[in-house]
């Protein structure tokens, strides 16, 4: 089980970026965590963070064949990304789109996703936990298909 998480832009400042939305888990709390209940669950991670778009939609693309899953904090590329969009329709690697916050309470712009047509489904709003939620997600979408 290979399962790619991949992190958009500013997420790499969680700790200190408004930790009355984000919390206080920084970026390398989470993949310690998420590591820690693949190794668990015998699955492998890989864990990137960029703040370019370019980069994630590059990253998708080479995925393909490498990954049985993503799991996507697509960050604000998740209510801008057409290009987001359209690499996880090219490449068909089910996708599962999370969020620390949950996108629907907050302001209105927040509440369009992009990628959400094209993902397998939308975890939200559990702060640190969506992204091992996350990974349950993927192990469920691996498991049946590999019996
Ligand atoms: C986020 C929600 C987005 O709206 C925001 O732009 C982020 C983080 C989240 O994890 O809650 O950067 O994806």
């Amino acid at each position: 089980m290979k399962i790619l998480f991949l992190n958009g832009p500013n997420l790499n400042l969680l700790g200190t970026r408004e930790p009355q939305v984000y919390g206080k888990t920084t970026l390398g709390d989470i993949e310690a965590l998420v590591r820690k209940q693949a190794t668990a669950r015998g699955a492998s991670v890989d864990f990137r963070q960029t703040n370019l778009e370019g980069e994630l939609v590059g990253w998708i693309q080479t995925a393909k064949g490498q990954f049985d899953v993503i799991v996507l904090n697509a960050a604000a590329y998740t209510h801008t990304s057409v290009a987001l969009r359209d690499a996880i329709a090219a490449t068909g690697i089910p996708t599962i789109e999370i969020h620390l916050s949950n996108i629907h309470a907050r302001e209105e712009f927040r509440h369009k996703s992009l990628i959400a047509g094209v993902c397998r489904g939308q975890i939200a709003g559990f702060g640190a936990n969506s992204y091992l939620l996350g990974l349950e997600a993927a192990i469920n979408i691996i498991e049946p298909a590999k019996k």
